[in-house]
């Protein structure tokens, strides 16, 4: 059967379905195409010189960034919206699962695309890049919009001369946009409140994090007990350093003053609770009722490393365009200002990625009892 948009013209398709310019809708109207193919404006043309080649690449590369942005937005936007109830059904979860993965492709895609531009040679660059300024990609509103639904606290941001909101000063709805997306609940707040009801933390119930903290102290004497058979005294103190030292991490999580003190320092972003329903997912990843979960997780730690690996990709193709000694067009520190966003400033759920530190041997963690497993089923 054709496709109705191929049979521009002629009245009926095979099955007599009214079609053509009077009747049915074509692919190139229905995808707005003469907006999207009029929008490749290159000024090097309109200066009146010979036109340079790679401004046609250059911009085609910054829309189709745009767009995916746009998508993933509307994607992050419906997750949001499902993620803000109580009870979190499981059809719902099937799709957040599947929606979140469907931004981890397209953040691959955007990875994967920065190569594309870097055919373009920094003479060619060179030879335009006069043309856009004071252009820049600090001004891209949908960027900003993406970090901030995903949970990029203002705090966090690198400063280098002006707040990041400066640019849009003359765009009210621009403005009005962002300080939407500051303050609606993003996609970490979500994911934290979602942890922090996480089965079996209940401590009139399971009280998982009661018996975490027995099995590490009993696999930290454990520990202590085989390096004391240690016969070398010097073997044996650094063994036993090295047990205090593990000491000290837990310390860290068991004591909830000192885990504040790591949120208010800025190393750690999660609630208490919502870190004792991370570890807990982490520990029992193989209960089916926990294997989504882990998923989501495992996702959540994906959109964060390929944004950091898109930050990393882009800051590579800038200092080859335009070096590391001069100003990017937005007026920063170019180079600089741009490798200092590649640190765990970043990472929005970079309790995530912090989780491994506090692992024990598979057979040191607390089983599940009957209640819980009867709990977790239902
Ligand atoms: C020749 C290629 C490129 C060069 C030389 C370049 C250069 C720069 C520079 C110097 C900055 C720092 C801000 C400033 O202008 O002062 C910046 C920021 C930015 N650029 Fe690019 N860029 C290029 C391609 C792209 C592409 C393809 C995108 C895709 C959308 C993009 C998106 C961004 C974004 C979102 C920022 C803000 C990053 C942040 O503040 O964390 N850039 N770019």
């Amino acid at each position: 059967m054709a496709c109705p948009y191929e049979v521009n013209g002629s009245e009926h398709d095979d099955n007599s379905r009214p079609l053509g310019k009077n009747f049915g809708m074509l692919y190139g109207e229905y995808l707005m195409l003469d907006k999207i193919l009029e929008a490749q404006r290159m000024l090097s043309v309109l200066d009146g010189q010979t036109p340079v080649h790679d401004e046609h690449l250059f911009i085609v590369t910054h829309q189709t960034y745009e767009l995916w942005f746009k998508q993933i937005i509307f994607e992050l936007d419906s997750i949001r919206k499902m993620l803000d109830m109580e009870d979190l059904q499981e059809s719902k979860s099937l799709e957040i699962l599947k929606r979140l993965n469907r931004i981890v492709l397209i953040l691959k895609l955007l990875v994967d695309q920065v190569p594309i531009l870097e055919t373009m040679t920094p003479l060619d660059f060179m030879e335009f890049r006069n043309f856009l300024a004071p252009a820049s990609g600090f001004q891209s509103l949908q960027f900003r919009l993406l970090e901030n639904k995903l949970g990029l606290k203002t705090a966090n941001r690198v400063r280098y001369n002006q707040a990041y909101t400066e640019v849009f000063e003359d765009e009210p709805a621009a403005l009005q946009a962002i300080e939407k997306s500051e303050k609606e609940p993003s996609l970490f707040a979500l994911i934290e409140k979602w942890l922090e009801r996480t089965p079996g933390l209940e401590k009139d119930g399971f009280n998982f994090w009661a018996k975490f903290e027995e099995s590490v102290d009993k696999f930290l004497a454990d520990q202590v007990k085989t390096a004391m058979q240690e016969p070398n005294e010097t073997t044996r103190t650094y063994r036993l350093m090295d047990i205090e030292k593990r000491r000290e991490v837990y310390r860290s999580i068991f004591d909830c003053e000192v885990h504040e003190a790591f949120v208010a320092r800025g190393d750690r972003r999660l609630s208490y609770k919502a870190l004792q329903g991370a570890i807990m997912i982490n520990f029992y990843r193989d209960e089916p009722r926990f294997s989504q979960p882990h998923q989501m997780l495992t996702l959540l730690m994906d959109i964060d490393s390929l944004i950091t690996k898109w930050r990393y990709n882009h800051v590579i193709m800038v200092q080859r365009m335009i070096g590391s000694q001069q100003l990017g067009t937005g007026g920063s520190s170019g180079y600089h200002y741009l490798r200092s966003t590649l640190s765990d400033r970043y990472k929005v759920f970079l309790d995530l990625f912090n989780l491994s530190t506090f692992l024990i041997p598979r057979d040191a963690i607390p089983p599940l009892d009957a209640s819980i497993k009867s709990a977790l089923v239902h």
